[in-house]
Formats: C-alpha cells, structure tokens, sequence
C-alpha cells in the first residue's frame, strides 16, 4: 500500500514537471508519463524549435552507470545536408564516447510501450577518430544495434525504436567492440501512447489475421507523409518526423499530389486519431494523375529498401480527401506483389468522407526478394462502374524484432560478442593473474632453494610475492633496490626508500600523523615535487598488523576503481611496512557530517557520496575476479578527495568473497561495533550482505548526522540502525534527519533513500538487496531530487551558498572538469581529455 501510494505521488509530481515543460510544446496535447531527453556531451542544456528542453550532460550523469567517459563536441553540423532533419541539428554536434560498456538508466513510471530515439554523428574528437568505433546498442532483452558504426562523417544518422517495457526501469547498454569505443550524440526516450500499436494486423503472406505485435520491438523503417512536405516534430503529436515521398515514388509521372486544408481532416470516433498520425499526414495524398481515364493500367507504386531477414510491420494511412461523394473509391493494395486489400472501399470504412483511416499489414521475411518493400495502389478493375483512381496518404514501415529479440542481425543480448563485457574482462583478468602468479610461484620456489631463507627475511618481504617477472632483479639484488617497475596486471606502483619517506614525512612527524588503525599510523607527506602522499606505516611489533597489511597490498594489486582510494606505491626496507596511497584532502566523510567544525555537506553533495561510495563497493563486490567483502564499512572508511569525489578505503580486513560452491565464509568476527552484521554476529558466516547490513548503517549516519553508535545517548537511542529503523516504523523519520539540511530534501527524495536504507538492514542477508540495487536506487533518489529541485529552486541556492563556504567546487561540477581515466587495460595507463575544461553550471538552470 505504502509502495503505491509512493509511486502515485512520484507519479504525480513527474506529471506536473511535465505540465510545466508543456507550456512551450504548445502543438502536443499528449504528456509522455517517461520523458527522457538528453543531449549526450553538450555542456548546456538544448531547447530544439519543437519546444523540447534536452537535459545536457552534466544535468544526465545521473544516469549513466559510470563516469568514466569523455565528451566530444563539433561547433556546427550545419554544414552537412541535413533537411532529413531540420530541427534536430543542435543534437548531433556533441557527443558522449564510452571506452567500455556502460549504461543509460532510466527509471519507468508507466510500462508499455516506449519511444526510443538514437542520435549518431562522428563529431570530431583530438584523441578518438570516432568513424572507426564500433558497437552494440541494446537493452537486456533486446539488440538493436550491432557492430554498429558510423562510417560517413557526412550523415547524421537517427535511429528511431518503439519498445515494450514491463519493468520499473530500462536500460540502454553501449557496448564497444574489443578495443572500441562506443558513442552517442542524443537519446530521447518517452512514453508512447498505447493505442499506438495494437496486437493484430493483416498478415500478407499467407493472408490471415496475425496476432502477437505487442511481443515484438520495432524499428522504424520509413515514415513517409506521402503527397505532402516533410512534417517536423514540432507539426507531430508524438515528436515524429514524417519524411516526403519523393525518392520512394515510381513512376512519378503518373501521380498528382493532392491536398486540402488541415482542419478539413475529420477524425472517427473510433480508429484513427492524431496520436496515429497527425492532420498534416491525412490533409495531403498522391491520387492517380489523369484519373478517370477509361483504362487506367498502373498502378502507384512506392518502393523501399529494406534487410529481407526481417518481417515488417507496414502501415498504410488513407484519408479520401478526393472524393465529391460517397463510394466513389474503389482500389486494391498490394504489398511486394501480393494482395492486401481488393476493392478496398474507403467511405465503407469511414462512412464519411475525410476521414482518417489505417490499415496494419504483416509481411513476413519470406516474402522479401531483393531487399525491397513494394507498396501498391491501383484502381479496381472488378468495379467498372467507379471512378478509376487511388490514393494513399500516409506510410510507415516498421522493421520487427526477430526471434531472438535482436533489430540488428541474429544476435540476441545475451550473447557476449563483446570482448569488453566485464565477465570477458574478469576471466581475462582472472588468466592473467593465474599466470602472473604461476610464474611467481616458479621463481619463488627457485629462489627459495637457492637462498634458504630465514623467518625474519620472509617476513620482511611480504611484498615480494608480488614482484615481477623481471627474476633478474629478484632474490639477487640487495634488498633496497628492487626494482621500480611492477609489469602489468599487477600493479602496485613505485618502491619509495625509507629516506625518501622520511624526507617526506620529516621523519615520521608525530604532526604528519592524520590517522591511526590497528595496523599503525597514517601520516601526510610530500614529496619533493610537491606531491601529496598518505603514508601508512605498519606496526613492526603487531603480528596482525602485517596480515592486514599483505591483505591490503593484496587486495589493492587488484583493484582500481575511482571509488577505491589508490595504492601509489610502498616501501618494504629494513622491516618497514609502508604503504603510500593517494591523499584523499577531504578526509574521512565522517568528519563532514558531525563531530567537527566543517560545513556540512549538502543533501545532494551527501547524495552523491554514498553513490561513489556503493559504486566502490559494488565494484569490490562484483568487479574483482571472485568478489571481495570489505568488512569495515563505516564513515571513516569512506574519503573524499579535494572534489568531495568519495573512495571506499582500508581494506585491511576485507576477504574473498565466497566463491560459488560456498554461500559464506566463516570467519572470526571483526568489523567496527555499530555496523555490524547481526547475522554474522550471530553465525561468523560472511557473505557480501554483511558490507551492504554496514552500508545501511553508513546511510542513515549520513541522513541522521550522529554516530553509529553513541552511549550519551538513552538507551533506545543508542544503536543508530535500532533507532532509525524504530522510527521509520512509526513513520516518524523526519523527526532525526540532520537538521542543518531537514528542509532541502524532497519528501519522494527521503522515501526513497530511508527504504533503500531500511533493506540494508534487513535481519537477513537473504532479504537484503545487493549493492547494484542499493546503487540503483540511490541513484533513483538523486533522480527524484534533481526532480523536484527542479520545480523548487531555493535548495539550489543552498546548495551553492553551501559550496561558496567550502571553497570548493561541488561533486557535481567535478563530473565536468578534465575527465581523468584510467586506462581499464591494466596498463595503468592516465589520459586527460582536454575538452570542456569547465563546462557551465550545473546549478545553473
Ligand atoms: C578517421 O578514420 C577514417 C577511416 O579510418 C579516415 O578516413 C579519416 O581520415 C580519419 N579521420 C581523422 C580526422 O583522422
Ligand atoms: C508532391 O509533393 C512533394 C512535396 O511537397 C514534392 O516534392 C513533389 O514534387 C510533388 N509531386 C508532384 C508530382 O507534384
Ligand atoms: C507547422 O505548423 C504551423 C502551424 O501550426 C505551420 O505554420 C507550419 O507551416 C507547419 N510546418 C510544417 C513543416 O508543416
Ligand atoms: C498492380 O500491381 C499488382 C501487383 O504487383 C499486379 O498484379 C497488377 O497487375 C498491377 N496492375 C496494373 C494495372 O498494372
Ligand atoms: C514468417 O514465416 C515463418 C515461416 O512461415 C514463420 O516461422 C515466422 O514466424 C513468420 N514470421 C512472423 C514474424 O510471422
Ligand atoms: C630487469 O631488471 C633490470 C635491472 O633492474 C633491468 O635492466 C631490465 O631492463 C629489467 N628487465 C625487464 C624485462 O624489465
Ligand atoms: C604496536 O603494537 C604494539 C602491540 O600491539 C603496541 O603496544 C604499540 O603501541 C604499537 N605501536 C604503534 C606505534 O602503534
């Protein structure tokens, strides 16, 4: 009940967002419940002269399911012939380029069917020729593009789909080939009417009744306004674009246009409306040229290209706007040659004269020779007492998904052609380590009987299993001059000497100290060039110092990610264990929150945090080759760097996750009191679920400003999860929100994030949801808040009084500043894109 009145009242409030972007789209009385427009790379948002505001990219990050991507951008297309599309330029001179596969993701407030438009041009980009991508576009379910590229940089190239989406959320997967890229320029995705496509059509071939459209996706062919001029999105009730016939006609000679006003066009009750096609499409016709003529022997012909292994949906508009009376009209119509209709006769139908009437036909692949669809119209012989003459008025062909749910050869989604999908990735990644450590292993075992090595050296070389193939500068070398490189795959970055570390750190300062763990200490150094460091130096004399310490070498060797703090390198002289990372200047999100004296961050600016923080997670989780559980999730665990870009950091106690024959791991309890897993707690067994049982903790610490546990406070108070889930029950929740930001949140917002929160707690494992789904739904609450914050722009003022205090830029405007990758290729490889180097204000709507 709770459930469906929440989606009512998001529901409500996306209707009213859209009446209030209606008043510009003055010609279109519908109201797309799912209206998603993007103008992917545009630095600021495009209002096209159809009315339609496109969200730019900063405004979409939301939902893309990485930020690892790049923008490229054309200052004009204007130059390229383009009447196809007149007022859809502004859509094609930026773009989005993805180096992996990654995701569009929308959430659906009304399933059914849905219009997925695609916008391609290869904009010219410094680093990426984006004629030579190639790539998949598809969905879970269904593929429609395949090894898609866009060759001719003198075409704009539009892809239109009507999809059928069951599910609350929709994906649009871009997939590069292996050693690809993918790109977009715009993608528009909206609701479409129901009464657009029905289930039955007249089948051609054989003919016969043919049910079963709605399980099928289509792509749109042709869209033809025959007779007449192209019709804009701006003229269409859908944001469609009818295309003249000029170019499909055959015999040209033979055809008279023919029109008459728009509001001449009377439509039924039933049948035909103007969501089908709009008046400009029913107002003009081809008719027969010399029509009347005694023995009229041709036929109007209109042919289409089309690929014969597919069948096609054709639908033929008819409007008799020729006629001076009733059953007058008499023609067949014919589909490549074969019958659709004999003695069609229109007034019959339409009992009426301009009247608006369709026809749907099914022809199916078989009956397909030279990749060509036939559409005829011709006079009736049979009738010899009417008026020889035919018309047609409208036509769109509509390419159907075959069998396998694919639009775009016969692959279906679920086929992994692409090298780049992440299980492709993993197994490769998974070969290369068994290798690496293969060899490892080898030369280990060697060095071993060469060296016989005492307890106090293995010890003091925990790092060297890690070592590289390079066996020359292993086991013979002195022991303070390892060598620098690490090969690739495993990758734990630069050897520092003591000294250079000490020089750092002026030799371990007690005032560079920024942090203490059961391992030891954390210091802050620079090094010489200026660089800052965070350098945690292991407790020579604590046994589980130095097991925590080569799980975390361990587990960092693997891991990269731009939620993971990094590892930059280590030192491992004279029983000195030393870790140096990347200094996160931020510091812990704990210290943001309560506790201290900093500003607090904003609810969009906390939002966001705990998105990066579950996209590291979610990574630890699933990304590494078997899966790994951090253990100690918690604030402090949590850093931000000088963005307030949030990094998941200390995986001192983290553990492989069960591998597929276990559920769980068994294991001595360890975590931090607070956010500990009650399961666990309970039966030592440890699966991921416990790290999302901590996470939930970590959101309501956010939402609430107070710790995990605080024992001031009265008893029932004490235990945060305890206490905020007591209070949800008594939907009461609002009354703990931190009330230095209480008022900026969107109620849709709250409801949303308390119940992601609230699964994370859930008493079992089982019943929690996995990190992916605390991710999407986090992202779904910054969705909602973008939403509102929409209609409601003083939290917007908030938030930039907010960042002004700070000093520094918000998260939100670090997504647009020089976009730093990482190489995925284990090369560890640093490109910069140098475009957009400050992209407008993302506040600044
Ligand atoms: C991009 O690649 C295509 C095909 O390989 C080539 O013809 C074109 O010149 C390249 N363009 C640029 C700007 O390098
Ligand atoms: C019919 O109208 C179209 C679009 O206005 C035009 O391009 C075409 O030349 C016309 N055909 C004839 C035969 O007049
Ligand atoms: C679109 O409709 C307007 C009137 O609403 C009309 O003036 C204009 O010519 C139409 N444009 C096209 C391309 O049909
Ligand atoms: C019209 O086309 C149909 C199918 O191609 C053909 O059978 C018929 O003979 C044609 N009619 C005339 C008058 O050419
Ligand atoms: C086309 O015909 C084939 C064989 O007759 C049949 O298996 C297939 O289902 C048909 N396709 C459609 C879309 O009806
Ligand atoms: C191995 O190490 C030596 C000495 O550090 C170096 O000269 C050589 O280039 C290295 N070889 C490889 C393959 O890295
Ligand atoms: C190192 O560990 C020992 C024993 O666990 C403890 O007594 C000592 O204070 C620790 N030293 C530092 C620098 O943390």
């Amino acid at each position: 009940m709770r459930e469906l009145h929440f989606s009512l009242s998001v529901y409500v409030c996306f209707l009213l967002l859209f009446a209030a972007f209606s008043f510009t789209t003055a010609s279109n009385s519908y109201l797309p419940a799912d209206n998603y427009l993007i103008n992917c790379g545009s630095p600021e948002s495009t209002m096209l002269q159809d009315g339609r505001t496109f969200k730019s990219d900063s405004q979409s990050v939301s939902f893309l399911s990485t930020d690892e991507n790049i923008l490229a951008s054309v200052d004009s297309v204007s130059d390229i012939s383009s009447s196809s599309f007149p007022l859809s330029l502004p859509l094609f001179s930026t773009a989005r380029i993805f180096r992996e596969e990654s995701m569009y993701r929308f959430l659906v407030f009304r399933p059914g069917r849905h219009w997925l438009r695609l916008y391609f041009y290869p904009v010219t980009h410094p680093l990426y020729n984006l004629t030579t991508s190639v790539f998949t576009v598809k969905t879970d379910k269904m593929v429609f593009l395949h090894d898609f590229s866009v060759k001719d940089s003198a075409r704009l190239v539009f892809k239109e789909y009507l999809v059928d989406v069951t599910s609350d959320r929709f994906s649009l997967i871009l997939s590069p080939l292996k050693n690809s890229f993918a790109f977009i320029n715009a993608i528009e995705f909206l609701s479409a009417p129901d009464t657009i496509i029905s289930d039955s059509a007249s089948a051609v071939s054989p003919v016969a009744d043919f049910n079963g459209l709605l399980k099928h996706a289509f792509e749109v062919s042709y869209r033809v306004n025959v007779g007449g001029p192209i019709i804009t999105p701006k003229n269409d009730t859908l944001w469609r674009t009818w295309q003249p016939d000029v170019g499909y006609m055959k015999i040209p000679q033979g055809v008279k246009n023919v029109s008459v006003a728009p509001d001449v066009v009377n439509y039924p009750e039933g049948g035909a409306t103007p969501l089908i096609a709009p008046n400009a499409v029913y107002s003009s016709a081809s008719e027969m040229a010399d029509s009347g003529m005694i023995s009229p022997n041709f036929n109007l012909t209109w042919e289409m290209p089309v690929d014969s292994s597919f069948s096609y949906l054709i639908r033929l508009h008819f409007c008799d706007i020729v006629s001076k009376s009733l059953n007058e009209l008499y023609f067949n119509i014919y589909v490549n040659g074969l019958m659709g209709a004999s003695s069609f006769d229109l007034s019959a139908l339409t009992s009426g004269l301009s009247v608006p009437y369709y026809r749907d036909f099914v022809l199916n692949a078989s009956a397909i020779s030279n990749d060509l669809i036939r559409i005829q119209v011709g006079p009736s012989s049979s009738l010899q007492s009417a008026v020889p003459n035919a018309l047609l008025n409208g036509l769109e062909i509509l390419k159907m998904s075959n069998s396998d749910g694919s639009l775009d050869g016969l692959f279906s989604s679920s086929e992994k052609h692409s090298a780049t999908s992440t299980a492709v990735k993993i197994a490769e990644f998974t070969g290369l380590a068994l290798a690496v450590a293969a060899i490892v292993l080898l030369v280990f075992t060697i060095c071993r009987r060469n060296r016989r090595p005492r307890d106090w050296e293995k010890r003091r070389s925990f790092s060297s299993c890690f070592h590289p193939l390079n066996s020359s500068s292993f086991c013979i070398k002195s022991k303070s001059s390892y060598s620098n490189t690490f090969t690739s795959g495993i990758n734990l970055g630069r050897v520092f000497t003591l000294s250079e570390l000490r020089d750092a750190t002026r030799n371990f300062d007690e005032t560079a100290v920024i942090g203490i763990g059961g391992f030891g200490k954390v210091y802050l150094g620079e090094l010489e060039d200026g660089t800052s460091l965070a350098i945690k130096r292991g407790n020579q004399s604590s046994s589980q110092g130095i097991n925590e310490f080569q799980t975390e070498i361990k587990m960092l060797s693997k891991l990269r990610h731009r939620h993971l703090v990094s590892i930059i390198g280590y030192c491992d002289e004279q029983s000195e264990m030393i870790l140096v990372y990347e200094y996160m200047a931020k510091g812990p999100l704990r210290d943001h929150i309560y506790g201290t004296n900093l500003p607090p961050l904003s609810w969009r600016q906390r939002l966001d945090i705990c998105i990066g923080a579950a996209r590291g997670l979610h990574y630890l989780h699933t990304g590494a080759s078997q899966g790994l559980i951090h253990r100690d999730v918690k604030t402090t665990n949590i850093l931000l760097d000088e963005n307030f870009v949030a990094k998941v950091s200390d995986f001192g106690l983290s553990r492989d996750a069960p591998s597929l024959d276990q559920t769980h791991v068994s294991t001595a309890v360890k975590g931090s009191f607070g956010y500990l897993d009650p399961e666990y707690f309970r039966r030592q067994q440890l699966t991921d679920k416990s790290d999302v049982y901590s996470f939930g903790v970590v959101l309501f610490e956010v939402l609430c400003a107070r710790p995990a546990l605080d024992p001031t406070l009265p008893r029932e108070q004490v235990n945060l999860a305890e206490w905020a889930m007591t209070r949800q029950r008594k939907g009461v929740i609002e009354k703990i929100i931190d009330p230095r930001i209480a008022g900026t949140i969107s109620s849709e917002c709250l409801m949303k994030y308390v119940e992601a929160a609230e699964k994370c707690l859930a008493e079992y494992g089982v019943d929690r949801p996995s990190m992916g789904d605390v991710l999407w739904n986090l992202e779904f609450a910054l969705q909602l808040q973008d939403a509102s914050s929409q209609l409601d722009p003083p939290e917007e003022e908030l938030e930039n009084s907010n960042i002004e205090n700070s000093g520094q830029s918000s998260l939100s405007d670090s997504e647009e500043e020089p976009i730093i990758i990482n190489i995925n290729d284990d090369s560890g490889v640093v490109v910069g894109s140098p475009l957009f180097s400050n992209i407008g204000d993302f506040q600044g709507r």
